[in-house]
């Protein structure tokens, strides 16, 4: 079973597992390979036990947490097993939208199994109770992510230049305004 929930400080090292192993997964060949094979979970552990206890802005990260015989089992030190996360708050930058969903990540063997919905909904239902009324994630252009965004009912709002990690890429920004488009496209699905 797999638990979606905000994160405590004790998932910090769970969640940096996760950010590693994804952005070796979705950046290989859009990213710098010394940059992807250098990333630390030391490091990244220390950042997101700091994220996760700083709340300003609205901040938040929220884990899905597998446990039983859906526990990753390479990971015997980490208890829940973190399979994703996704986090976010008021938009970094002003004017596009109110609410951003900065990070999502999860594993490759929970992806397709309805888990970066379930985060897109925590998201979209805490950025709507801070009273953000749209929300945007930025995107790699070159990140075939981008059409779960879109599958989630967001829209292409503008692309630009930047840089990550010392090299030039294309992002896109995907907008839902207003924000109830992705709460009702992340709505769960009634049985029966
Ligand atoms: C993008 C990501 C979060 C999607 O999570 P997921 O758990 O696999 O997605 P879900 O199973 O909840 O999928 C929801 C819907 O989107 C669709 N979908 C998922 N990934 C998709 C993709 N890459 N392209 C098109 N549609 C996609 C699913 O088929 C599903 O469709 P449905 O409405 O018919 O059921 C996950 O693949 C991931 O972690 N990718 C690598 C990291 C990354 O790039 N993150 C984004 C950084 S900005």
């Amino acid at each position: 079973m797999i638990a979606v929930r905000r994160a405590r400080p004790s998932d910090a090292p769970g969640i940096a597992a996760v950010h590693v192993a994804a952005w070796r997964s979705a950046y290989a060949g859009i990213l710098d390979e010394a940059y992807l094979s250098e990333l630390s979970e030391i490091r990244l552990a220390a950042f997101y036990h700091r994220a996760i206890l700083d709340r300003r802005e609205g901040h938040a990260v929220f884990v899905a947490a597998a446990g039983g015989p859906d526990q990753p089992r390479d990971q015997p030190g980490v208890e829940p097993g973190i399979v994703g996360f996704a986090s976010g708050g008021r938009a970094r930058r002003r004017g596009l939208a109110e609410g951003e969903v900065e990070t999502l990540y999860i594993l490759d063997d929970y992806r397709e199994q309805g888990v970066g919905r379930r985060l897109m909904r925590a998201m979209a239902a805490h950025l709507r109770a801070i009273g953000c009324n749209s929300a945007l994630a930025w995107v790699l252009a070159g990140n075939p992510s981008r059409y779960f965004y879109r599958r989630l009912g967001g829209r292409l709002a503008m692309q630009e230049h930047t840089s990550v990690a010392g090299r030039p890429v294309e992002q896109v920004a995907v907008l839902w305004d207003p924000i109830d488009t992705l709460l009702a496209a992340t709505a769960p699905v009634k049985e029966g």
